[in-house]
């Protein structure tokens, strides 16, 4: 499962739940400053505490996810980057 905006409020619990569920996924976050990165930088360990890695990459980074998506059999998205 790829999961966008993973170290967001909703993303990281979703993460840590799918997780906890046996789930296997990748996470993206842009990292972005609307409100202190030190609290996603927070959840970034959590998640890789937890086994799930989450790259700082922006959505809008087309090629980026084009060679991703094209290496990476994912059968799920959630999208939550906002
Ligand atoms: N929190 C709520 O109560 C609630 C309710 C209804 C809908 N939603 C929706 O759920 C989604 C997530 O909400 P949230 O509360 O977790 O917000 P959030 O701001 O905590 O999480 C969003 C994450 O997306 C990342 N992000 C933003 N732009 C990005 C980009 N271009 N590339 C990569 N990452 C990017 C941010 O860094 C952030 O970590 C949003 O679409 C929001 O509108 C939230």
């Amino acid at each position: 499962m790829l999961i966008t905006g993973a170290v967001g409020f909703v993303g990281a619990h979703c993460s840590l739940a799918l997780r906890a569920h046996g789930d296997d996924m990748l996470g993206l976050d842009n990292f972005n400053a609307y409100y202190d990165p030190s609290l996603k930088r927070a959840r970034q360990c959590l998640l890789a505490s937890q086994g799930v890695v989450v790259l700082d990459t922006d959505i809008n980074d087309a090629a980026l996810l084009e060679r991703l998506l094209s290496v990476v059999p994912f059968t799920h998205m959630l999208h939550l980057a906002a």
